[in-house]
């Protein structure tokens, strides 16, 4: 086999830098393919790993010694198939997620397995793909947290904190196209954003803003902020379906206060939000990203009916990759892709 390239992460250490490494390409196992990186996209997470974030309960799947290649979802065409794939063959057109490792996506050639990617439909571009499948992933595993269904969701009210953002945006156009009403919320300048992606109304985020929120929706997703988990639970009605958080403390509390400490202050902290949750309402999940076939099963629907999308906000080279990240680190718009 050739070689491959990819973007390093050099780690705190390093101060987040990367470098370009060649690498010497293996070939796939029986249940893998390997895929020639058209575009990978960088998400928050990425730039919060790459300063240490999650190191310690990241490392239990091996995925917290640096330096390392971040990265969790791309798309691109399939250059070997491993002997058990009967899915795909060389030259097919694919995007998907790989869990968190050392060997990410940021690299022009990845390993991933056969089950965690999609065909490419006919006509339809690479590189916007390359944005979505990780944070639809995560979307789709809060909305199912929150307790809401393809087959529950119509007419429910459902409040997205965080509605601007990539889960965000992706979750008012998943729920919107279910049928629900989604309430956004955002900074004022987003509000458009928000209502081209489906939500109903928009709230705009200020000091005073869950003082003017009802205890009536049915479900609540944060994707903003941990500090406001607690006040989303106050905007349930009795007998909700339920709350779902993407930016809950579980992986802070592990680097910050060890395992044992962790553990409890994780276990203590989830179980008060718990206990906050309006009568009758029964679900409230910290969401953690992982590969689901039932998230990747709709986000093919989604993508097949043109119902999902993500602005690109930039597109850099593995060697530009510090620019990128800075890009995200700075809260700038669109998302962001790297093109090896
Ligand atoms: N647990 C997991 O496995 C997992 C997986 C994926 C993502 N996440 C986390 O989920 C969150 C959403 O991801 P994303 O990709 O959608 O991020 P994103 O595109 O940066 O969007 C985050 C949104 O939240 C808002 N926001 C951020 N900080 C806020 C604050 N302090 N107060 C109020 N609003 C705030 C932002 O609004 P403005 O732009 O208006 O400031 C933005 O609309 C991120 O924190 C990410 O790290 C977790």
């Amino acid at each position: 086999m050739t070689s491959g390239a990819a973007a390093l992460c050099l780690g705190p250490n390093g101060s987040g830098g990367f470098t370009v490494r060649q690498f010497t390409r293996r070939s796939p196992a029986a249940d893998e393919i390997e895929i020639a990186v058209a575009a990978a996209s960088v998400n928050p997470i990425d730039v919060r790993r790459s300063e240490g974030y999650g190191r310690r309960l990241l490392s239990l799947i091996g995925a917290g010694t640096f330096p390392l290649v971040l990265g969790n979802d791309l798309a691109g065409t399939v250059t070997a198939v491993g002997s058990r794939v009967a899915t795909f063959k060389i030259g097919d057109r694919v995007y998907g997620v790989k869990p968190a490792s050392t060997a990410g996506t940021h690299a022009s050639h990845v390993l991933v397995k056969a089950i965690h990617v999609l065909a490419v439909p006919e006509g339809l571009d690479l590189h916007p793909l390359a944005a979505i499948p990780y944070s639809f992933t995560t979307m789709w595993l809060a909305v199912r947290g929150a307790g809401l269904t393809r087959e529950n969701a119509a007419g429910k009210n459902v409040l997205v904190h965080g509605a601007a953002g990539g889960l965000g945006t992706l979750a008012t156009q998943m729920l919107s196209a279910w049928g629900a009403r989604v309430t956004a919320i955002s900074r004022k300048s987003n509000s458009k954003v928000c209502l081209e992606a489906g939500a109903t109304e928009v709230v705009e985020r200020t000091d005073e803003l869950f003082v003017s929120l009802s205890r009536s929706f049915d479900a609540t997703l944060n994707f903003a902020t941990w500090e406001d988990d607690r006040v989303l639970l106050g905007c349930l009605r009795d007998g909700a379906l339920g709350h779902a958080t993407t930016v809950h403390p579980m992986l802070g509390n592990f680097d910050r206060l060890g395992w044992l400490r962790g553990m409890l202050k994780t276990i203590s902290q989830k179980k008060a939000h718990r206990r906050a949750l309006p009568k009758g309402a029964s679900n409230y999940a910290w969401v953690l990203f992982k590969p689901d076939k039932a998230a990747l099963d709709d986000l093919r629907q989604f993508v097949e009916h043109s119902h999902v999308s993500l602005p690109i906000g930039l597109c850099k080279p593995l060697a530009a990759a510090g620019v990128a990240f800075d890009h995200v680190r700075k809260r700038q718009p669109g998302r962001v892709l790297l093109l090896p």
